[in-house]
């Protein structure tokens, strides 16, 4: 959308031009105080528009300084108009002496764009969703902003409620299918943990390690079928057997598929038996064509595996499992991800 297109759609920036009152905070401070002086003028179309909103709106200055705001921002700040006018909006609604590092207004001076942002605020004890539309001078210079500020907490309580119960729904569902193979019991459920600990040392974002929440519990559930008589057998698989191992994380993968919350995970479990050097199943896969998820949760299980016992073996010392990691880095499993496993492996 063009500038000029964009102060049509905003009111109050349409109405500072209209009136030929224009700033441009870099080279003049007069002109500044001309923007306050209208937005303060403004009071009547402003309150028209914005009292009956049930949105959180606040007028702010290039400088931060709080100009206006509606009934909703004072309800949702508990404080009078009067007491909000004149204060900076960092004070008010983050509590600080400072702009907060990913502050809106920053963001908005730079770019002239509109933005918004879903924050956890400590000083409201609230997740806020704060959008910010800019007040352009004539020049299209940002001289200050409209935040609309909406108060999510019941919402985001409700999703991290459902979240909760899909996850503890997916670790029975692991339980389950594990209950066929004492050997493997609470494999799933240690294997995400590790796998989750890496994907935080590598400083994956919240999207990525709920992704290997949900990949962790469904990565083996295609086992489900497999006898344990083959999953325990102690001596060579026959071919038949062996295809019948290769096809669980295609038959967990397809599990996945079915729930469209799951989706992102598809990829994450069908990957989880791929080599870094291509000789991995199913696909075959090689380096960073599999996916850095698959990577992560194929040495979480790896170590896992390693370190519990099997009926056909011993399970490994920590030490012994380290040293494996350490010999087939570069070849079963990524480098780059054995490195950050081991250094986490060292620090308590
Ligand atoms: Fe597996």
């Amino acid at each position: 959308m063009k500038v000029r297109d964009r102060i049509r759609e905003n009111p109050i920036a349409e109405l500072i031009q209209t009136r030929g009152q224009t700033a441009n905070p870099k080279v003049s401070e007069t002109e500044q105080k001309l923007v306050k002086k209208t937005a303060l003028g403004v009071t009547n179309e402003w309150s028209i528009s914005s009292d009956e909103i049930p949105y959180g709106l606040v007028m702010i200055s290039i400088d931060f300084e709080i100009l206006n705001v509606n009934p909703a921002f004072c309800n949702l700040l508990g404080k009078t108009k009067e007491k909000l006018i004149g204060n900076r909006c960092y004070q008010v609604l983050h509590g600080r002496d400072t702009p907060i590092d990913d502050c809106l207004m920053k963001k908005t001076k730079l770019s002239g764009q509109p933005d918004f942002v879903e924050t956890f605020e400590p000083a409201l004890n609230a997740w806020l969703v704060i959008g910010t539309s800019p007040i352009l001078n004539e020049r299209y210079e940002t001289v200050g902003a409209i935040h609309s500020i909406r108060d999510i907490t019941e919402r985001k309580q409700v999703e991290d409620a459902l979240k909760n119960a899909v996850l503890e729904t997916l670790e029975a569902l692991s339980q389950v299918v594990e209950a066929n193979d004492p050997y493997t019991a609470g494999h799933s459920t240690r294997v995400t943990e590790l796998a989750v600990a890496i994907a935080k040392e590598m400083t994956l974002d919240e999207d990525q390690l709920d992704i290997l929440r949900i990949a962790g519990p469904l990565h083996d559930v295609g086992k489900v079928g497999i006898p344990g008589s083959v999953l325990n057998k102690p001596t060579k698989l026959t071919q038949a057997e062996w295809w019948m191992v290769r096809s669980h994380p295609l038959v967990s993968a397809q599990t996945a598929d079915r729930v469209a919350a799951f989706k992102k995970a598809v990829p994450v479990i069908r990957h989880h038996h791929e080599h870094w050097d291509g000789s991995g199943y199913p696909d075959g896969l090689k380096g960073k064509d599999i996916p850095l998820l698959a990577r992560i949760l194929t040495v979480a299980d790896g170590f896992e595996a390693m370190t519990s016992e099997r009926p056909y073996r011993r399970a490994l010392t920590e030490e012994e499992a380290r040293s494996e990691l350490e010999n087939c880095a570069g070849t079963q499993w990524d480098p780059e991800v054995v490195r950050v496993f081991l250094e986490s492996l060292k620090t308590p």
